[in-house]
């Protein structure tokens, strides 16, 4: 199933999704569009998302499945919890998401058991826009390396280059056949080695005239 004016963010880490969305939200504040959408991420900012970043950092460690069950936790709260997802766009707001379950098909499939992602995601609704960034690891990895020297800020677990290889052949192989069974879900690669206010136009072309209604 398909909901309508949900919107996602997808790429390996150091694509540029963060930086992009947040340029979209002020882009949304200046047509003072603000009330007709709603910004969100995950992990998410409730309390199974912040167990997540735990994870993350290393702080604390798991099997990796049992990440692949706690992301979709976390989702489900996202999609259904109290001012969730379905209820946001189900008073015709768009929603736009940094990541959404592709991050667990992809990070958790590599990680993990390769089947277990699908099978704990496969229920939930599909966006109506994915906007994959498409970056080389390597460049990937280089802008998360200054930028954590210059924020002070640790890697996290999954930003290895090795890792970060293979997840980006996977977001591509999942793309590539999404295409071919969800032609409702419409999947738009983003070159993101372009300059960042040239990505953010390409995006406002399609985001901008969200929410639709019909
Ligand atoms: P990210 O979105 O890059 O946030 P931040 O900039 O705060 O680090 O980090 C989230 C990490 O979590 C990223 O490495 C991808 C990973 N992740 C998964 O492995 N599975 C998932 O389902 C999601 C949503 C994220």
């Amino acid at each position: 199933m398909i909901l309508k004016n949900f919107v996602v963010f997808e790429g390996i880490d150091g694509s540029g999704t963060t930086t992009q969305i947040q340029k979209l939200e002020s882009r949304f504040a200046a047509e003072g569009k603000s009330g007709l959408v709603r910004f969100t991420r995950e992990p998410t900012a409730n309390e199974i998302g912040r167990l997540l970043r735990q994870f993350l950092s290393g702080k604390i460690s798991a099997h990796p499945d049992t990440l692949a069950f706690l992301f979709a936790a976390d989702r489900n709260e996202h999609l259904f919890g109290r001012g969730g997802i379905a209820e946001e766009t189900g008073n015709g707001r768009a929603v736009f998401s940094d990541r959404y379950l592709f991050s667990s098909l992809a990070y958790q499939g590599e990680s993990g058991s390769p089947d277990l992602p699908q099978k704990l995601n496969g229920d939930f609704p599909l966006p109506e826009y994915v906007f994959f960034f498409d970056l080389d690891p390597e460049t990937a990895m280089q802008r998360i390396l200054a930028r954590s020297t210059l924020e002070h800020t640790e890697r996290e677990i999954f930003e290895e280059t090795g890792f970060q290889k293979k997840v980006s052949g996977k977001y591509k192989s999942l793309f590539a056949s999404f295409r071919q069974t969800e032609p409702d879900m419409h999947i738009l690669t983003i070159d993101a080695a372009l300059p960042p206010e040239e990505i953010a136009g390409k995006i406002w072309k399609t985001a901008g005239i969200l929410p639709k209604f019909n």
